[in-house]
């Protein structure tokens, strides 16, 4: 192999791809991408995380959790995802996402998707709940909360699924990993 065609360490010669991490709150979205992340660096990959509770605090701080604002979040972080995909940055995407229409709404615009779902019985989510929500939206003071009075529609065409109530994080990330590198998405 000639010197130019070598692949070089933090080039991004293959194309971006979006990994695009759905489930409830408290499943383990932020929890996985952030291992996630720190491997494909250490793979030499350009990688850049988007995450519901931080996008939630700046892009999309006007919105809420009706559905219509929901819409709206996915709509935009679709956008950042397409354009970070297309100048081939490894986008990982956590967000509850809870409808099908708007999860296949970016998977159409972004094109190189992968759709994670990381799967968790309500229960387990509540009984985590790491960040007191669960209870709070139980006793009424936050609403439409995932779960409890408001949808989650689970996915039917993930290319992933990680029941986070039975694997290990490690054996998650493997998975992820495993699947980019079969399909291509990476070498
Ligand atoms: S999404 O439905 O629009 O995809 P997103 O992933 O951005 O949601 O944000 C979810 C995060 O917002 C949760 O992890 C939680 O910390 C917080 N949150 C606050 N209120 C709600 C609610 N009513 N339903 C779900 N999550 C909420």
């Amino acid at each position: 192999m000639s010197d130019e065609q070598a692949v070089k360490p933090g080039r991004n010669q293959e194309r971006g791809v979006a990994i695009w991490l759905t489930g409830l709150s408290g499943a383990g979205k932020t929890t996985i991408s952030i291992p996630l992340v720190e491997k494909l660096r250490t793979m030499g990959y350009c990688v850049q995380r988007l995450d519901g509770d931080v996008v939630r605090k700046k892009l999309t701080r006007d919105l809420g959790f009706s559905k219509k604002d929901r819409d709206k979040n996915i709509e935009r972080v679709t956008f950042v995802a397409e354009l970070l995909v297309n100048h081939g940055v490894v986008t990982v995407c956590a967000f509850i996402s809870p409808y099908q229409a708007e999860r296949q709404y970016a998977r159409s615009e972004i094109g190189r998707f992968v759709e994670v779902f990381v799967k968790c019985p309500l229960e387990v989510c509540e009984e985590r709940d790491v960040k007191g929500l669960y209870a709070q939206a139980r006793r009424g003071e936050i609403l439409n909360f995932t779960g409890i009075d408001d949808p989650y529609e689970e996915p039917e065409n993930a290319e992933i699924t990680v029941d986070t109530s039975e694997m290990t994080l490690e054996s998650e990330v493997d998975a992820i990993i495993l699947y980019l590198r079969e399909n291509g998405y990476i070498m």
